[in-house]
């Protein structure tokens, strides 16, 4: 088993990181880290990332505005919040301290924590379409949390002195499971389509169309047209991925290639305008890796869950290897699940990386696109029959990974026991 990468305990101590400082460093681990080099993913990174060129996407301006979260009473007042708000006295951009910089684990983590809560990853400006009430707000799937404020989106101030909406790690990454917000999880509820088509003044329909497609819980972060809506990530188990997205695209041996990840991802969603400090993103992929520690270790007890155990290991394990119960990415004819985002010149590498289980129970929708609602959905033996209705995209089969399908019943709930430990 291949773990990804080690965390640093807190109170450690490394040697500065050579990402934040060496070029042909950072450019050496972006082309290790890229699984197909003709995808578009990788074309466009192999172009831009430490060229040294004219291209070169460090010569961009580092971006850290003054930012202020969206606090949950704005949506109470009778306008609702809006973007153009002045800044209050708690304004300012993501705090960089020298301890950070210089290598203490502590202090990095805790840089990466503010910068998932505040750092603005995204601006919006169908925003303000959600923000008129706590109503609206829920409507579109933006949790809302006194403390955490609401659904992780903050005011940015852009460099002629306006203010913009902007979403942040948080707003995707972050759900409410059994009515506490769990951090990491997959917003499934969020559904930015539906709110890109209300917030334009008249949509073209072709577009609209392909917005409603997306549904709660889906987005299309890789492409412009909007054609590749793919579920919002779980990124609790990503201290023990070998392998970012869905389709693998990204190979992470180490902290450097997610950090160079969150880096790229950042300057593409602000149309390589900017980028983000590099310390920020390798925060970010500091704090990302210590999610994994939250998720509980619960050996299997019960005789059911025992039972579920040996079911699995007998099933499922040669490809979710315990203990982080993921493992090498499978032909896509192999797994069989829905192969259109596999086969995207985009994106696509021919495998669908196989996610970790830990945390699966309380992930939300499954499979790359989120066409199970979950776990008894995933084993039903009725899923791959054409008249099934329990998917999220529709009637009809849910086709692929065919393994436990077969199973009998005590032997099924067994499995499903096990799975909800994980
Ligand atoms: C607009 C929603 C959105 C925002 C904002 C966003 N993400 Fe994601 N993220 C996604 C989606 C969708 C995926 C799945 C992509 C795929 O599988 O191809 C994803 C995937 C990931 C992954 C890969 C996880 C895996 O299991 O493969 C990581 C890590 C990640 N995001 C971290 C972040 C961080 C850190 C931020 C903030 C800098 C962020 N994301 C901002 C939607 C978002
Ligand atoms: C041949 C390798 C392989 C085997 C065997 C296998 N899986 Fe998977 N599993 C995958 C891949 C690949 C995916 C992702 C498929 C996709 O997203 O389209 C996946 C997805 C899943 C998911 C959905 C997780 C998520 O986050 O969406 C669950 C749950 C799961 N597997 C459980 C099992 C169980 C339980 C067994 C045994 C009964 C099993 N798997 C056997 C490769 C495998």
């Amino acid at each position: 088993m291949v773990t990804a990468f080690a965390v640093a305990c807190a109170g450690t101590r490394r040697a500065p990181d050579p990402y934040l400082s060496d070029a042909h460093f950072r450019r050496a681990a972006l082309v290790a880290s890229l699984v197909n080099t003709a995808n578009g993913y990788s074309q466009l990174r192999i172009s831009h990332y430490d060229t040294g060129d004219a291209e070169d996407w460090s010569r961009l301006p580092e971006w850290n505005p003054r930012v202020e979260g969206v606090r949950a009473g704005e949506l109470d007042t009778p306008e609702g919040a809006k973007a153009e708000a002045p800044l209050g006295a708690g304004a300012r951009p993501v705090a960089i301290d020298a301890a950070a910089l210089d290598g203490d684990e502590a202090s990095l983590v805790a840089l990466g924590e503010e910068a998932f809560f505040r750092y603005p990853v995204q601006t919006s400006l169908s925003a303000e379409t959600a923000t008129v009430s706590r109503d609206t707000f829920a409507r579109y799937g933006f949790w809302i949390d006194e403390k955490r404020g609401a659904g992780g989106l903050v005011r940015a101030e852009t460099a002629n002195g306006d203010r913009i909406f902007a979403y942040t790690c948080a707003t995707c990454h972050s759900a409410y499971r059994g009515g506490k917000l769990v951090i990491g999880v997959g917003n499934d509820l969020l559904n930015l389509g539906r709110l890109a088509v209300d917030a334009a003044a008249s949509p073209d329909s072709i577009a609209a169309a392909r917005w409603l497609d997306w549904g709660p819980g889906r987005v299309d972060v890789s492409t412009s047209e909007g054609l590749e809506p793919v579920r919002i990530a779980d990124v609790r188990p990503t201290r023990w991925l070998t392998h970012l997205h869905a389709d693998a695209t990204v190979a992470v041996r180490d902290r450097t290639a997610l950090a160079i990840r969150l880096e790229t991802l950042i300057v593409t969603s602000h149309h390589q305008l900017v980028r983000p400090p590099r310390i920020i993103a390798l925060g970010l992929a500091a704090y990302l890796a210590s999610l994994a520690s939250e998720l509980p270790t619960v050996p299997p007890q019960t005789e059911v869950e025992l039972h579920g155990a040996n079911v699995f290991h007998e099933n499922c394990a040669s490809c979710h290897v315990p203990p982080a119960f993921t493992g090498a990415p499978v032909p896509l004819h192999v797994v069989g699940t829905n192969s259109y985002i596999g086969l995207s010149p985009d994106r696509g590498t021919g495998t669908y990386r196989v996610p970790s289980l830990r945390g699966v129970a309380t992930r939300g929708p499954l499979l790359h696109d989120a066409s199970l609602p979950g776990l008894d959905a995933m084993f039903d033996p009725a899923r791959t029959t054409s008249t099934y209705e329990g998917g999220r995209l529709g009637p009809g089969a849910v086709s692929g990974h065919p393994y436990g399908l077969r199973l009998r019943e005590a032997e099924r709930l067994a499995l499903t026991a096990y799975l909800q430990t994980l």
